[in-house]
């Protein structure tokens, strides 16, 4: 048995990169048809996330910058998570889903040290979108309770 060029190029499509195993996420499993409403919130979408990653030598050609990121803000219950899922799913790029919370430790600075580790492994491994939940939890403003 011999393994060829052919092997790889077949096992490349199979397998994770390996930077992102401890970070692995189940990509959910949403579409945009079972978002109900909010067209113009998915076309937008589509155009700023999946575009970028589907034809970057579009966006080379005309000399733009894909968007750096994407603020979901609304009342609980209105769709933000849901969207996050349908992108994980319909864009073909690697997806890192993180939890505000999970990042905070009690530890001074570690709570930075882990931001800058995720999107060190982001870098890694781009075309690569990283999706922050529950930011809320981890950027309210001082002195304030809403
Ligand atoms: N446009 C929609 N189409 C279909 N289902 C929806 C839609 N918006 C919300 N839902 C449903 O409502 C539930 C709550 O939505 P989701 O968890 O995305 O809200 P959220 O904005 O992330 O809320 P929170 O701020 O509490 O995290 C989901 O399980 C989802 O099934
Ligand atoms: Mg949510």
């Amino acid at each position: 048995m011999a393994v060829t060029n052919e092997h790889f190029q077949a096992a490349l499509q199979a397998s994770n990169p390996s930077a992102l195993r401890e970070t692995v996420v189940e990509v959910p499993n949403v579409s945009w048809d079972d978002i109900g409403g909010l067209e113009t919130v998915k076309r937008e979408l589509r155009e700023t996330v999946q575009y970028p990653v589907e034809h970057p030598e579009k966006f080379e050609k005309f000399g733009m910058s894909p968007s750096k990121g994407v603020l979901f803000y609304g009342p609980p219950g209105c769709g933000k998570t849901l969207l996050a899922k349908a992108i994980a799913n319909e864009c073909q790029a690697n997806f890192i889903g993180v939890k505000g919370p999970e990042l905070l430790t009690m530890w001074f600075g570690e709570s930075e040290a882990n931001v800058r580790d995720i999107f060190d492994k982001a870098r890694q491994s781009a075309p690569c979108v990283l999706f922050f939940d529950e930011l809320d939890s981890i950027a309210t403003q001082r002195g304030s309770s809403s």
